[in-house]
């Protein structure tokens, strides 16, 4: 294979095998091309449920050395099993929502637990990677971006449209752990176990919410982005407490290392509440009544000029990341 591409980056896949005395966790290295298909050489065409789904059918079978992936809207997508002849014809095109995935088997594992450490072991494309779970031989596929904001990567852990505002996964506080679709990432209905966010969080410095960050990628506009220093999601539990923001931005209203007000218990989603002239960011102009910002939305209390809430379609994205 001499594909001379710059999107090329590193992952690792597994398959497991089970036995009657124990458990051995087979590992492969492989080249991920987000949004590239290799034309005219599968042997074998396929539907599955999913990349991993799609890379456990290559492993399994001794022709297979590639294969392509079309990731749909639906969970399933289009599985092509591709052999070493057709790959060496190196007829690889751009297709957006579609994955080329070349195995190769490797002793030498690196395996990324946050989008981050894919950064540092080259990963370099925004798009869906294979993220080592809680042990070694979990994965799962998560969402990266690493070009909205230069110098930084960033995982998404949950994402909740507005529409499913009365859904118990966007309602339920990041204290519990309340799992969405955690094993396909999309925009609408999104959300990885507490477990897995603490995994995350141990090689991030910072997390960060986006308004409709499919539509706006990042404009700092209606954003936020915190140290967990200064406030951790996953353990925060207060009423209006003041904790230092890198950048809060409400509707325009936005400073920089400044203090804001936070809310979140055992009942209650994190919100910050901008008609509440509290600590040094105070109250953002304009506010309706207990108006809640980055999540926490119930009926009334939502502002369609704050992007996360201005549509049923609208989208709120919460990412773990740090500098690269
Ligand atoms: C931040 O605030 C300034 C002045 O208050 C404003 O001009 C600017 O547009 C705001 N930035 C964003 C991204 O909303």
């Amino acid at each position: 294979m001499q594909l001379k591409l710059a999107k090329i980056i590193l992952s690792a896949i597994f398959i497991l095998f089970h036995s009657s005395r124990s458990e051995f966790c087979h590992e492969a290295h492989g080249l991920i091309y987000n949004d590239q298909i290799l034309i005219g050489g599968n042997y074998k065409s396929i539907i599955t449920r999913g990349i991993l789904a799609c890379s456990h059918k290559c492993l399994a079978d001794p022709t297979c050395t590639s294969y392509n992936y079309e990731r749909s809207t639906e969970s399933q997508g289009a599985c092509e099993l591709i052999n070493e002849e057709a790959e060496s014809k190196e007829v690889l095109r751009e297709r957006k929502g579609n994955i080329f995935n070349v195995i190769s088997f490797s002793n030498n594992l690196r395996k990324p637990r946050s989008c981050l450490q894919a950064w540092n072991q080259g990963a370099r494309t925004s798009g869906f990677y294979l993220i080592q779970g809680r042990t070694e031989c979990l994965f799962y596929e998560m969402y990266c971006d690493f070009s909205s904001e230069p110098g930084w990567a960033w995982t998404l852990v949950m994402s909740q449209g507005f529409g499913n505002r009365g859904n118990s996964f966007t309602k339920s506080p990041f204290l519990k752990g309340v799992l969405k679709n955690q094993r396909t990432p999309n925009w609408e209905k999104y959300r990885i176990g507490k477990g897995r966010m603490w995994v995350i969080k141990e090689s991030s410095s910072h997390w960060r919410v986006t308004c409709d960050f499919p539509n706006f990628g990042v404009d700092f506009r209606d954003y936020l982005r915190a140290a967990f220093q200064n406030l951790n999601p996953i353990k925060f539990e207060a009423s209006g407490k003041c904790c230092k923001m890198d950048y809060i931005d409400i509707r325009g209203h936005n400073c920089t290392g400044c203090t804001a007000a936070w809310w979140q218990n055992d009942q209650r989603f994190l919100t910050h509440f901008s008609d509440q002239d509290e600590c040094q960011f105070g109250k953002t102009p304009g506010s309706g009544a207990n108006e809640a910002n980055f999540g926490g939305y119930w009926k009334s209390n939502t502002n369609i000029a704050f992007r996360c809430s201005s549509s049923e379609r609208s989208t709120t994205n919460y990412w773990f990341g740090g500098r690269v």
